[in-house]
């Protein structure tokens, strides 16, 4: 079995963009994709900028940014991953969309030993194994976001993913990516979402509900339980749009009413305030 050396990230959204540079500081060839061309652009100047960001900060040497940037290549062609070893899509958190771009890459990837991974927060990896004929080579590695900074990933093979697949990922993302490996089961919002979710949830019910400001609420979990951040300005981190999707994902699965999105989700995701990303949420960002 080959070591993987040639990464590619479907999406240029803040997870793929995470994903393709801590690749490529690790020293693998990476290929980002995106079917915006605005948005590979974009990609490409945020990874730079964070990798600057990493140099001033003296975690990295500038001829560490300079071979970082060599190799990362962004492009609107699916087609160009076909010489890939790994490929993870970070795409919207949408069970079609990601379907349909699993579908593509078992037909572009021609590696017949390349893992197909979905950096999902709450898809059945199995739905997606099943958009392809190599169903034992998908699998899902998920990571935190800000991707450069947390050190989890969550590997989670479905029940059709072959034992060489779950070892390769996990050998993958400890030994080239130095992440923090746990291995989840493939059942919506895996580990850490089927216990961040519900509690991002209730602070956004708490706010509906009138019990306290964000801001209080925010100050409470981060002066009170030394959080790094409160649920509020975690959920305008994560996209309240993304949030949506992993409750409503877990919501069908588990028909918990504690998984379901609260009104003030809804609304704000319908009027386009989706946090950090969009400008405006519980928080309004310069
Ligand atoms: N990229 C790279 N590095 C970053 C970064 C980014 N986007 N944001 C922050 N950093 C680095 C900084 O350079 C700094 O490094 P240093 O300690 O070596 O100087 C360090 O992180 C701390 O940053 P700051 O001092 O600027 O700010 P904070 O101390 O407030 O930390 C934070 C920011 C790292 C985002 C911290 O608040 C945090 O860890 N928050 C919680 C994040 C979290 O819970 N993420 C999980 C979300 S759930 C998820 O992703 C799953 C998905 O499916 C929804």
């Amino acid at each position: 079995m080959t070591e993987i050396q040639r990464v590619g990230v479907v999406g240029a959204g803040q997870m793929g963009l995470g994903i393709a540079e801590v690749s490529a500081r690790a020293g693998l060839d990476v290929v980002l994709t995106d079917v915006s061309e605005e948005a590979a652009k974009a990609g490409r100047s945020r990874i730079w900028k964070s990798l600057n960001r990493a140099v001033q900060k003296q975690k990295i040497s500038e001829a560490d940014r300079d071979a970082a940037q060599e190799r990362i290549r962004c492009t609107t062609s699916l087609a160009e991953l076909h010489d890939r070893g790994l490929v993870i899509e970070a795409v919207a958190e949408n069970e079609e969309v990601k379907a349909k771009v699993f579908t593509e890459l078992d037909q572009v990837v021609g590696d017949p030993e390349a893992i197909l991974a979905s950096n999902t927060s709450s898809i059945p990896i199995a739905k997606l194994a099943s958009a392809t004929k190599r169903p034992a080579q998908v699998i899902g590695i998920h990571f935190f976001n800000p991707v450069p900074v947390l050190k989890l990933v969550e590997v989670v093979p479905s029940l059709l993913t072959g034992e060489q697949t779950t070892q390769r990922a996990t050998d993958f993302a400890a030994d080239r990516l130095g992440k923090e490996a746990i291995r989840a089961q493939d059942r919506a919002g895996f580990v850490v979402n089927a216990l961040l979710v519900p509690y991002l949830l209730s602070a956004i019910r708490m706010v509906d509900n009138g019990v306290a400001s964000a801001e209080d609420i925010d100050n409470g979990m981060e002066l009170g339980c030394a959080h790094p951040m409160g649920p509020l300005r975690l959920a305008d981190m994560v996209g309240l749009d993304t949030v949506k999707a992993i409750a409503d994902s877990m919501h069908a699965e588990y028909k918990d009413p504690g998984y379901a999105a609260p009104p003030l989700l809804q609304r704000m995701v319908d009027a386009n305030l989706l946090g950090k990303k969009s400008g405006n949420g519980f928080y309004e960002y310069g």
